[in-house]
């Protein structure tokens, strides 16, 4: 499974690849507002500065809400990285977007994304990667894990080569189930990435460890 870090954050991206895991980043506007990136020139040099840290795909939102806006926007943030991939929601004229973006060979994320039939549409129009958002499902008592297991149903089903991408991932065990079901990628704060790390045995075993190997080495 890739891992992708969701943030705009050059800090947590930097120890995030230093860690030598780190597959790829998304962001979205309320990531860029989070980190005070405001305005078009600001936000354009923030993603080649996310792009000059990070090995992998970069995801770059578009704010256009029509057809011909979202090609434009998108076609410029593309134009930016090979790394960047370009964000598109899902809503009508952002599926024509997807078609339009798969068939130039511009790579995709589909975003937004709540139930099976917007993932079997995003897969449909050529995405490069389909982003169901688990953490907002489980907010509203809607299980998002059981989304994943649909959409990986589905794509299975038919070959759908989409990357199915388990966004607004909020801690560990959302890492571990989208393993177990075979989510091709997740997105998710450093936090939840560096949480993986965490027992308190081996805590326990590296104390004795070290102590034992004190003990005889004095
Ligand atoms: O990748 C989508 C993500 O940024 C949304 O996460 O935690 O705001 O639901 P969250």
């Amino acid at each position: 499974m890739k891992f992708f870090i969701d943030t705009a954050n050059l800090s947590d991206i930097k120890e995030a690849q230093e860690l030598g895991v780190l597959d790829g980043v998304t962001t979205n506007p309320s990531l860029m507002a989070k980190e005070g990136i405001t305005g078009h020139d600001n936000i354009i040099n923030h993603y080649k500065a996310i792009c000059a840290i990070v090995d992998g795909d970069v995801s770059a939102e578009v704010i256009s809400t029509d057809f011909e806006g979202m090609v434009k926007e998108g076609e410029a943030l593309a134009a930016l990285d090979e790394k960047i991939v370009v964000k598109i929601p899902m809503i009508k004229d952002g599926v024509k977007a997807l078609k339009y973006f798969s068939n130039k060979g511009i790579k995709t994320n589909c975003t937004l994304v709540f139930s099976a039939g917007q993932a079997l549409l995003a897969a449909k129009a050529g995405a490069t990667y389909v982003s169901p958002f688990i953490g907002r499902l489980d907010d509203v008592s809607t299980d998002g894990m059981d989304l994943i297991d649909k959409i990986r149903l589905i794509y299975d089903n038919y070959g759908y080569q989409t990357e199915i991408l388990a966004a607004s991932v909020r801690h560990p065990m959302h890492i571990i189930q989208c393993a177990e079901i075979g989510a091709d990628v997740m997105t998710g704060p450093l936090s939840a990435i560096t949480a993986l790390l965490k027992h308190p045995l081996t805590d326990i075993g590296l104390e004795k460890f070290l102590a034992d190997y004190a003990k005889g080495n004095k």
